[in-house]
């Protein structure tokens, strides 16, 4: 997601310089100091956008579906496409597992609201990664979780059991930003935009 929102604001013409991402800083400033970047996990992405500490930030569909934040969603950047799936050992799981089934996820208010929504009774594992571990450990029946290439499902020996959503990288500004700095906010959406299409 970072490579790839990277290179698109810097096809955007907001660029960092080679020294400011070699750093290990995590607040940084673009080539022009017009706009200041702050590197943060996924799931609090959303977190500062909303206290319009960040008045936009970039992050996935996945990440915003799960968590409750009040936020303008203005574009899709088409990167970091992938799927977010329900996967188990066995294509029929769903049909096999006696009682109550068990799901391990990163994404505990996406599966709820998933399985809810068909009536089927879950009980959600909370886990903060490597989840592709939990049915073979005995830890879980299924599980909940992105899906890329593939590679981790097909390593860790769980095929998908059915695709919940699509999820992409989207850009994501702040409601009070959105007004109060109007046109900071819509140069940056344009240029964006204007990237995404290609256009000079
Ligand atoms: C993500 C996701 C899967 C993996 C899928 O994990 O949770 O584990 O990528 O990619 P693939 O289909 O291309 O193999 P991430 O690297 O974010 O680590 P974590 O979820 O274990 O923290």
């Amino acid at each position: 997601m970072q490579d790839g929102a990277l290179s698109l604001l810097s096809s955007a013409g907001i660029r960092l310089s080679e020294e400011a991402l070699n750093s290990r800083r995590l607040a940084l400033t673009d080539e022009s100091g017009e706009y200041q970047f702050i590197f943060v996990k996924p799931a609090d992405v959303p977190v500062y956008v909303e206290h319009g500490i960040a008045d936009c930030g970039v992050v996935g569909r996945d990440v915003l579906m799960e968590s409750e934040a009040d936020l303008l969603l203005p574009l899709d950047l088409r990167i970091a496409r992938c799927r977010l799936v329900v996967a188990a050992a066995d294509a029929d799981a769903m049909a096999k597992v006696q009682g109550m089934i068990r799901v391990a996820t990163k994404y505990s208010q996406i599966a709820r609201a998933h399985f809810g929504a068909r009536g089927i009774p879950v009980e959600i594992i909370q886990l903060s990664g490597s989840v592709e571990l939990a049915p073979a450990l005995g830890l879980a029946d299924m599980i909940v979780d992105l899906v890329e290439t593939g590679t981790t499902l097909r390593e860790n020996g769980l095929t998908v059991v059915e695709v919940i959503t699509e999820s992409t990288g989207r850009l994501v500004v702040n409601r009070a930003s959105y007004q109060l700095k109007a046109e900071e906010v819509n140069r940056l959406v344009q240029a964006l935009d204007r990237a995404l299409n290609g256009v000079q």
